[in-house]
């Protein structure tokens, strides 16, 4: 098999997590982001009742390699957090993951989903501009980065 075979989209399974899936979440997470969320707080946030997660699954023995997850609060949703692999990226798994997270949200009864992401993330910006959403203010100097500088938090809305 290629590696671009390994890397197919038909190949992956998209699960519906619960708080039993959060050590593969916050293995994913660890791996991603300067501050990782530990197991424990992610199956807290799993637990609530407007949880809404999706991970990917893929390959032989199945491995997680992406999750999206959302949390539903009445009319309103938020995307509490998004990953994909470094050997998963740039293949059109997070658009995939956001568009049936977003699915999901319609037919929960969500008419708007937020988010915030950092202005120096050009990778996670193009999938939520891609997916329809707009920025809608920001949230100055919100994120800090090594070395002392700060950039701002994008807030991005979209109507379901
Ligand atoms: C952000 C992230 C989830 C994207 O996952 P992904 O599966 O690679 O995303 P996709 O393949 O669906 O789309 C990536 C898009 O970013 C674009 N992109 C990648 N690197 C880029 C860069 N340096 N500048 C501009 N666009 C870039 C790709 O071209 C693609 O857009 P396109 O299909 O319109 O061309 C992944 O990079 C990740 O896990 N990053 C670390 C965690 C993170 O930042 N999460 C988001 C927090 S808000």
């Amino acid at each position: 098999m290629t590696s671009s075979e390994s890397r197919d989209l038909n190949m992956v399974s998209m699960l519906w997590a619960g708080p039993e899936l959060a050590p593969d979440i916050a293995g994913l997470h660890a791996g991603l982001f300067d501050e990782p969320w530990d197991a424990t707080a992610i199956a807290k946030l799993l637990e609530h009742p407007g949880a809404t997660t999706l991970i990917a699954k893929a390959g032989f023995p199945k491995a997680s390699v992406g999750f999206v997850m959302g949390q539903i609060a009445a009319d309103d949703a938020e995307v509490l957090s998004m990953g994909v692999t470094k050997e998963w990226q740039a293949n059109g798994l997070a658009k995939k993951l956001m568009e049936g997270l977003e699915r999901a949200l319609k037919r929960s009864g969500v008419k708007r989903l937020f988010l915030e992401v950092a202005e120096d993330n050009p990778s996670a910006l193009a999938v939520y501009k891609t997916r329809g959403f707009a920025e809608i203010t920001r949230r100055k100097a919100y994120y800090a980065r090594t070395g002392g500088t700060a950039v701002d938090a994008i807030v991005m809305s979209k109507n379901l």
